[in-house]
């Protein structure tokens, strides 16, 4: 069959290929330690829950407004503004199907067929796809491990093309955890501005930062805001992937450019969702404190047991809730050539699914997902162990 050539640019999410395959043993009954799951694996918090069977009993069940109901809009840029020192009003905001339909919905509105997109890398899988759907070429950048995988001003300078539409930065980023510096990421928003082209900056992991270290938004530069587009999401920071919200903010055009692509394609987000997202935006936020802090005691399990492991090492994540370990001893050891065989191989033989680093554009690595139970982290980390000292 005939298929449109766009959807033949893309391709099934890797990460995907690993739960699958993860998920076929344990239907075979084999006790599987999965180090693949992008999602928080605390139930959503009640008052949130709360909200949302509220919404329903209150009948509130139909179309809302194309681009999210005011009140959430609201909550969103005031909520920015008290965490980062943002200034946007509601006209600068739109709500979306969660932070990946956000991104798709940016990419569709500012980027032309032959554009180039950076994306620095390690990368999350979704960002070369939709930018390969719409028709743009994606230009992978790619940081040093020695530098924590972190984007430098310096580095994006050489590697801009004439091109050049977006820049996409995900900091936290998924998968290394990597953390840009405060004033790196404001260099970086100045080169953007100077060149005229878009950052675009995915927040999906804003809240989850270690060591004391406080939540940044380059949006706090609001002097550079006709060049910076926000994707958010409050998928991963109230446990909510499952109810579908992100957002957008930037300046009114693009705003305007997505709300006309979703009335003509998702219209509103669901309405009961909406309602339990301004509950989690304006309502206690304590729930948010106490994953932090279960991650942060993961976290540094998870290094220590990691760089125990001898050959293995492993860039401090400075926030999100993965480990990306560099497992490149492993290669040429027991038929091992790279990081897809490397994570089949720990599958098969000891049980614990991982993801290669392929999926994120980087051979020696394999991500690891910290958002799941100290006893399960041990279990697997065991496993891996032995399996290392085994090749
Ligand atoms: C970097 C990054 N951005 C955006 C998303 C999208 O999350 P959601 O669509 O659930 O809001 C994810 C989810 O894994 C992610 O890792």
């Amino acid at each position: 069959m005939k298929m449109a050539t766009r959807i033949s640019r893309i391709s099934v999410s890797k990460t995907m290929a690993v739960m699958e395959a993860a998920l076929k043993l344990r239907e075979q009954g084999i006790d599987v330690v999965d180090f693949g799951p992008g999602e928080p694996d605390f139930p959503t918090p009640d008052n949130v829950k709360q909200a949302g069977i509220r919404a329903i009993q209150e009948n509130f069940t139909k179309y809302t407004a194309i681009g999210g109901i005011k009140e959430l809009k609201k909550a969103i840029v005031e909520k920015h503004t008290r965490d980062f020192g943002s200034k946007y009003d509601i006209g600068e905001c739109v709500v979306n199907f969660g932070g990946k339909h956000a991104l798709f919905n940016v990419f569709s509105a500012v980027v032309d067929e032959g554009d180039d997109v950076i994306i620095p890398t390690p990368y999350w899988v979704t960002f070369g796809d939709i930018a390969r759907f719409v028709n743009a070429n994606p230009i992978f950048v790619a940081t040093k491990e020695s530098d924590g995988f972190r984007l430098t001003a310096e580095l994006l300078a050489r590697s801009l093309t004439p091109k050049t539409r977006v820049v996409v930065v995900n900091s936290p980023n998924n998968p290394s955890g990597a953390v840009l510096d405060n004033e790196e990421f404001g260099h970086i928003a100045k080169l953007c501005r100077e060149r005229d082209i878009f950052l675009l900056s995915d927040e999906c992991y804003s809240h989850f930062l270690y060591d004391g270290r406080k939540p940044f938004s380059v949006a706090s530069h609001t002097d550079l805001k006709s060049h910076i587009i926000i994707a958010g999401s409050i998928s991963k920071t109230y446990a909510m992937t499952g109810w579908r919200i992100g957002y957008v903010l930037a300046v009114p055009e693009i705003i305007g450019g997505i709300v006309k692509l979703q009335s003509h394609s998702t219209s509103n987000p669901t309405s009961i969702s909406q309602k339990a997202a301004l509950e989690a935006l304006t309502g206690p936020q304590e729930s948010v404190g106490i994953m932090l802090a279960e991650y942060a005691k993961r976290r540094k399990f998870v290094l220590d047991r990691l760089r125990a492991i001898p050959g293995v090492k492993c860039a401090e994540p400075g926030g999100a809730f993965y480990a990306y370990p560099n497992i490149s001893a492993a290669f040429g050891r027991g038929g091992i050539k790279d990081c897809v065989d490397f994570s089949a191989r720990l599958l098969e033989k000891v049980h614990v699914a991982v993801t290669p680093g392929e999926a994120f554009g980087t051979n020696d690595h394999v991500r690891m997902s910290y958002a799941t139970s100290m006893a399960e982290l041990d279990k697997g980390l065991k496993r891996m162990h032995e399996f290392m000292a085994r090749l």
